[in-house]
């Protein structure tokens, strides 16, 4: 049976560091309140002159070494970002030309937090299908340049990085086993940048109002997130015939640590299963994934024949799981 294995993943961080300490002389918080609420301790922010495809190239480039292909074999870019190069053309297709996949089909998907998963669950569709053989999944957000820096209920939570995954179909057990995805559009109000769009345009108006920063309900939206990954995670094993018992690793959006550590208790899965990195990058959206999942690599902590459960939830809200045997 043909399944899609991802065969080589890789991430990219700006070098630039901003703590806490720093937002504490910036906007009315401080180093307790972000530790004891989020987990973050740092993040880090895209310096002036890079763009988000320079962070995704930089990635994919990384992935593309460690599945061992050239960027020119890959089929098809699958990019997922609410944070793009422009709002057209898409982000990808900057990425395709500065990796060099020059004969890959290049696209964005617009699924917040849930992105990679969203990409995933696309780039297996193509697989299986037949459809295509290398197709390159990319998480990237530079979400620096969409905060409002005086909001202190959202500029403390996020920071700027990308992660890459190289998808190739093989026979076998190894690879994806499933993949859910879910949205729900009634909350969008939640989470999201007011103007900017075909909705509210930019004018002076929704510049001076900064309505092109993003606004959240973080209540909300922490409600939603521990509901809704809870669910989605179950979905993933019940559909498999698998016990929480038998995950090895869980690669879960890195949103809030308060958020990860209901979900672990909810499902029943020990908090020691998850690949924790969110109080050194804050909450990356849509690369929060691929990145922790290049680094639980990088550290030898996930093996062959591990099972894997990703989970997110994100802006609109639209949320997902996948299930690996690595
Ligand atoms: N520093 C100090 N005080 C703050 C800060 C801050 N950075 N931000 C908010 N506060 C204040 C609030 O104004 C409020 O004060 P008040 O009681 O005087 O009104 C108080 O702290 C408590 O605020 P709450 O919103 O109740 O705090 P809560 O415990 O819910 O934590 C948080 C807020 C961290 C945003 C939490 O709700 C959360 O993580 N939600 C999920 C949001 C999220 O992860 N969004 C990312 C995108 S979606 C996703 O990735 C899942």
């Amino acid at each position: 049976m043909t399944r899609t294995r991802i065969a080589g993943t890789g991430r990219a961080l700006p070098s630039r560091v901003v703590t806490n300490h720093d937002l504490e002389r910036t906007v009315d918080t401080s180093d307790a309140w972000i530790r004891e609420r989020t987990g973050i301790v740092e993040r880090r922010v895209l310096e002036e002159g890079r763009s988000t495809s320079d962070l995704a190239a930089e990635a994919s480039l990384k992935a593309c070494q460690a599945a061992g292909i050239d960027p020119g074999e890959i089929d098809c870019v699958i990019l997922g970002t609410v944070t793009p190069d422009m709002p057209m053309p898409a982000c990808a297709v900057f990425v395709q030309q500065k990796i060099g996949a020059l004969r890959a089909a290049a696209f964005d998907i617009s699924a917040a937090c849930a992105g990679f998963i969203y990409g995933l669950s696309i780039a297996d569709s193509f697989i299986r299908t037949g459809q295509f053989k290398k197709v390159l999944v990319i998480g990237v957000e530079v979400l620096s340049r969409i905060l409002n820096w005086q909001d202190r209920n959202t500029c403390v939570l996020f920071g700027d990085g990308a992660g890459a995954a190289v998808l190739l179909g093989e026979e076998g057990e190894r690879g994806i086993l499933s993949t859910h995805i879910f949205t729900d559009g009634s909350a969008w109000q939640e989470l999201n940048i007011p103007a900017g769009g075909t909705r509210c345009p930019t004018t002076q108006h929704t510049v001076a109002e900064k309505m092109h920063y993003v606004r959240m309900n973080g209540r909300e939206i922490y409600k939603l997130a521990l509901k809704n990954i809870t669910r989605a995670s179950q979905i993933a094993l019940e559909h498999n015939g698998f016990s929480a018992q038998q995950v090895d690793w869980v690669i879960a959006h890195q949103a809030n640590l308060r958020i990860i550590e209901g979900v672990a208790d909810r499902l029943t899965v020990p908090l020691s299963r998850f690949h924790l990195n969110i109080q050194k990058y804050g909450n990356t959206s849509s690369a929060s994934i691929p990145i922790a999942l290049d680094e639980a690599i990088e550290l030898g902590k996930v093996q062959p024949g591990h099972l894997l459960l990703f989970c997110a939830l994100g802006a609109g809200v639209s949320w997902g799981s996948a299930l690996v045997r690595w």
